[in-house]
């Protein structure tokens, strides 16, 4: 793997947003390759609607590109910049690692805590689709956003910049963005993010926007979507929701 950061990047001290930016640029005609970063949000974006608190001297950054692939395979992007996030993470954490994990679709944890979230979006310009990846890493601060409990780097002896972590980032998204091969190679991908997400058998609850259910983790289908056993004895396919865990039943010897 080569490290020199593969993409142009653009630093800015203060916007609004990058995924706002980099969507501004796209309705531009922008294409990317192009990775957006910035020292401090204003209005930064979390999924479904929420606030993301963006303090200097943590990571804030977009990568704007062209994806080639079918939109049914678009959201296969999410699970893949959170498997990104969680290689990059674990080359700057000093060994032993702390228990750096997934949870579907793209939280990156450790133990229970937040260190990374992602946001997908995309746009179409000129008819042609463009995918904004938008990536936030708590390296020197830890905020809590709607009483979700989160960490920062610095609380487990990490004191990489985001700068460091943004070029370790910046290498495993373009591997794994050539690696998925606009959606080809998912298979791999989806066994990689299995190894690093809960075991099958962990108890989630899941708010799917108009319902909450709560069952077993039975992993990944072959498109991404998450594969759960409910309460009433069905297995059900989601594609959407936010995911807390309750608890793990079973050890990480019956891991997938
Ligand atoms: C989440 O809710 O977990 C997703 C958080 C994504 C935050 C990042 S910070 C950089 C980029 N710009 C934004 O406005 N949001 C994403």
């Amino acid at each position: 793997m080569s490290s020199k950061p593969p993409h142009r990047m653009l630093h800015l001290a203060e916007i609004d947003s990058t995924n706002a930016d980099a969507m501004r640029r796209a309705g531009s005609g922008e294409c990317g390759p192009l990775w957006i970063v910035a020292e401090r949000q204003t209005h930064g974006r979390g999924r479904s609607g929420r606030n993301w608190q963006s303090l200097p001297g943590n990571l804030h950054a977009s990568l704007l590109f062209v994806p080639g692939a079918a939109v049914s395979t678009l959201h296969q992007l999410s699970l893949l910049a959170g498997v990104a996030v969680h290689d990059a993470l674990g080359d700057v954490l000093i060994p032993p690692a702390p228990a750096l994990r997934l949870k579907w679709p793209n939280d990156c944890l450790i133990g229970a805590e937040k260190i990374g979230g992602v946001l997908v979006e995309t746009t179409t310009w000129a008819g042609t689709m463009v995918a904004v990846i938008g990536i936030g890493i708590n390296c020197a601060h830890a905020p809590e956003i709607d009483g979700r409990r989160a960490t920062a780097l610095i609380q487990h002896g990490c004191l990489a910049s985001p700068r460091e972590v943004l070029h370790r980032l910046a290498l495993h998204m373009d591997r794994r963005l050539c690696n998925w091969q606009a959606g080809a190679g998912f298979a791999q991908l989806r066994d990689d993010w299995l190894a690093r997400g809960g075991p099958v058998g962990e108890r989630l609850a899941i708010n799917a926007g108009t319902e909450r259910i709560e069952g077993f983790f039975a992993g990944l289908d072959r498109q991404g979507a998450l594969l759960l056993h409910d309460d009433h004895g069905a297995l059900r396919r989601l594609t959407y929701g936010d995911v807390t865990i309750l608890e793990t039943r079973l050890s990480g010897a019956d891991r997938p």
